[in-house]
């Protein structure tokens, strides 16, 4: 075989191999702000429930979908994690004393924000998006997970990288550690 019947076998080779394995559909880019809150996540079963935050006189309840429930210690999120975190105000007493429930834990009281990040292939790649956050985009609602809250989006971007406790050793994830303990109960 002369070098031209080479290079057409090759190249049918290789159109073969890309009709058997056609390369997966591009995901559609979705920006800050732009993450709706997913419908189903109350059934999602990989949970940290009941975070407390006197400090901020919060409770906090974070879900993550099953593709983030996948995530094996040390590894990065896979493409198409989702987690939802909702925040409640503490229950307090008029002299602002924090209640807490007979088991010794803060007291919900209503629901103040419901706040959501996501990562997809391409996503979070936008100039504006910034401090980078490798794949992830960010969104914060109000209670009713729709309107959208006036929590800047830079200001996830910023703690979720920079403090030490969570940035890229952590995949932005604040509770890294403590939720993939959660999985192997
Ligand atoms: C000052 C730091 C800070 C800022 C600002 C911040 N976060 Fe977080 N975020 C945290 C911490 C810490 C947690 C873990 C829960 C806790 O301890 O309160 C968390 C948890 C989360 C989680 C659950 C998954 C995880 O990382 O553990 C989501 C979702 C989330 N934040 C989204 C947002 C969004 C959206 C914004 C902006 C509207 C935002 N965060 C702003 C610090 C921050």
């Amino acid at each position: 075989m002369n070098a031209k019947a080479w290079t057409g076998l090759a190249l049918a080779t290789w159109v073969a191999g890309c009709a058997m394995a056609p390369a997966p559909a591009p995901v559609a880019i979705v920006k800050d702000g732009e993450l709706a809150i997913p419908a189903d996540y109350k059934s999602w079963k990989a949970t940290l429930l009941y975070i407390q935050r006197p400090d901020a006189k919060q409770i906090r309840e974070i879900y993550v979908n099953d593709i983030g429930a996948g995530t094996k210690p040390g590894d990065m999120f896979a493409n198409g994690s989702v987690s939802v975190m909702e925040i409640y105000a503490a229950k307090a007493a008029a002299d602002g004393t924090l209640e807490k429930g007979a088991d010794g834990r803060l007291v919900k009281g209503n629901l103040a924000k419901v706040f959501v990040m996501g990562k997809n292939a391409g996503w979070g790649k936008d100039p504006a998006e910034q401090p980078a956050n490798g794949d992830w985009v960010y969104s914060a609602f109000m209670p009713d997970g729709k309107t959208k809250a006036p929590d800047p989006i830079a200001a996830c971007r910023t703690c979720h990288a920079t403090n030490p406790a969570i940035g890229p050793s952590k995949d932005y994830f604040a509770r890294y550690d403590e939720f993939l303990a959660s999985l192997k109960k």
